[in-house]
């Protein structure tokens, strides 16, 4: 009779049901066959390298749903879960597909499916040079990745925008035929990517005419949302690996959804999933606070936004106004990063406080919620966002004396409701720091952080800059790891 093991955790569970299988067999490839039958019987999401005392030589990796990289050069082989884990090593990959086995030497490496039919792959060669995905002097990646973001905005434009040209997305194709049929877009993520995609909805919406829903990928895979062949549904992802992300791609698909990926990584587990795949050029982002490649998204989506709406044939006088503000924003995130000093002497004034409130209305609601997440998950301070017309229905009772709260007011639409509820926190006693872009009378403030003016629809990527340095600041204020807060991970790989 066999014996039943009581195991603890998967990582005992899976060498003890590869051994099952490998004393079970006798060909001199058990070991690749007791490994692929072992992964057959597997549930869930996995990543392995196994190695054996009788094949010496020989690794055998396999992964499902979880990310995995084969770096390769000069007859070595590296295996990750990431590509900056091994940069520095080389910049050649093989990018592993779920249910693929493979058997790694030294100086070869052979690729098989799950029937151990030998397959071929191809090396994919990483742009991003070893240095990138290193601090370059800075204390912090965080700090590094935020003060890349001119740049990375820049890479990220690319040369996908011209003055008096026509925005290009060669590596999609979507056609007018197909955009006119769309009822709906979603764009579907978690967490900062989510917000990003809250930024850019009303852009999107204006300039396609289009209803655009934005969703949490974990709560869109189990709403059963109404998606058909009319619904064009967006991924973003800077990892790429986001199981809720990919899960959701996955439901979009099957509903006959024409799917679009946005991420950071390329060749991750999205990108090989979505019909198309546009990439956002931020280069390795280490911190697990996601910043660069929030302003990066923000911009690609502008661009999109553009792009359908050209396609579309719709006449949006403001597109050309547009298209000159996002040229122009790699300069304008620059004056702001030129000017930090404001910033920290307010984050000195406020980091041990125990909870500090963001408010904003229409697209700096969407700020709000991004600032707030930034500062919660790297400061611990307990943090929340709210539309500042909603104050009244309740979080107004929150307001106490001497409480923070920090204003974003960029939008002239809706400058005056704004200030208004601002000036309820302060009658209430809070102490206020406000990013703008509009002259206000400073003296009603405790901070005013003032920022370059850009069409509203794109300023998001310039008033989250001094609420990314503000988290930051406490978080080093109070001593914490900044780029590997408590509990987090950088990709969320597991439901
Ligand atoms: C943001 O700072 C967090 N690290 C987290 O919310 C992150 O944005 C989210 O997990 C999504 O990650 P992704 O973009 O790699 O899918």
């Amino acid at each position: 009779m066999d014996t039943i093991l009581f195991l603890g955790t998967d990582t005992e569970v899976i060498p003890n049901l590869i051994h099952y299988y490998y004393k079970n067999s006798k060909d001199n490839d058990s070991f690749l066959k007791a490994v692929n039958s072992a992964c057959k019987d597997l549930k869930g999401s996995y990543a392995i390298e196994v190695i054996c005392k009788d094949f010496p030589d020989t690794m055998i990796v396999a992964k499902k749903d979880s990310p995995l990289v084969i770096g390769t050069c000069n007859n070595e082989n590296y295996v990750a879960s990431d590509i900056p884990a091994i940069l520095s090593y080389t910049k050649n990959f093989y990018l592993l597909e779920d249910n693929e086995i493979v058997e790694l030497y030294k100086d070869k490496i052979h690729f098989y499916n799950n029937n151990l039919e030998e397959i071929k792959k191809e090396i994919k060669n990483i742009e991003w040079d070893a240095t990138s995905s290193e601090k370059a002097g800075f204390p912090d990646y965080m700090l590094k990745e935020i003060y890349e973001q001119p740049n990375s905005v820049r890479e990220t434009i690319g040369s996908r925008l011209k003055i008096g040209e026509k925005v290009n997305f060669d590596d999609i194709y979507i056609s007018k035929e197909y955009l006119e049929k769309v009822n709906k877009i979603y764009l579907v993520a978690c967490g900062t990517a989510m917000h990003a995609g809250l930024s850019i909805k009303p852009m999107l919406e204006q300039l396609c005419k289009i209803p655009v829903i934005v969703d949490v990928a974990s709560e869109f895979r189990y709403r059963n949302p109404l998606i058909d062949s009319n619904t064009l549904c967006i991924f973003i992802s800077q990892s790429g690996e986001t199981a809720d992300t990919i899960a959701a791609l996955k439901l979009a698909k099957l509903n006959n959804s024409k799917t679009i990926a946005i991420s950071n990584v390329i060749g991750s587990s999205i990108t090989r999933e979505a019909d198309y795949t546009i990439y956002t050029h931020a280069g390795p982002e280490i911190a697990v606070a996601s910043t660069k490649a929030y302003t990066a998204q923000v911009t690609l989506l502008a661009l999109l936004s553009i792009y359908f709406a050209e396609t579309l044939g719709n006449d949006v006088e403001r597109i050309e106004n547009i298209k000159k503000e996002i040229l122009a924003l790699p300069e304008k995130i620059q004056s702001i990063l030129d000017n930090v000093s404001q910033i920290e002497s307010f984050a000195s004034k406020v980091y041990n406080e125990h909870d500090i409130f963001f408010l904003g209305r229409g697209i700096d609601y969407t700020v709000a919620l991004e600032a707030s997440l930034k500062l919660k998950e790297i400061s611990y301070i307990h943090s929340d966002a709210y539309a500042a017309g909603e104050l009244k229905h309740g979080p107004i009772a929150l307001i106490e004396n001497g409480i923070t709260v920090i204003g974003i007011i960029t939008d002239p639409s809706i400058i005056e409701k704004t200030i208004s509820n601002i000036q309820e926190v302060i009658t209430r006693g809070a102490k206020t720091f406000i990013v703008t872009n509009q002259n206000l009378n400073n003296d009603n403030y405790n901070e005013v952080i003032k920022i370059p003016s850009t069409d509203a629809m794109i300023s998001p990527i310039l008033s989250v800059i001094p609420l990314q340095l503000f988290a930051y600041y406490i978080s080093k204020e109070k001593g914490l790891d900044v780029d590997k807060p408590r509990n987090l991970a950088k990709s969320v790989t597991v439901e």
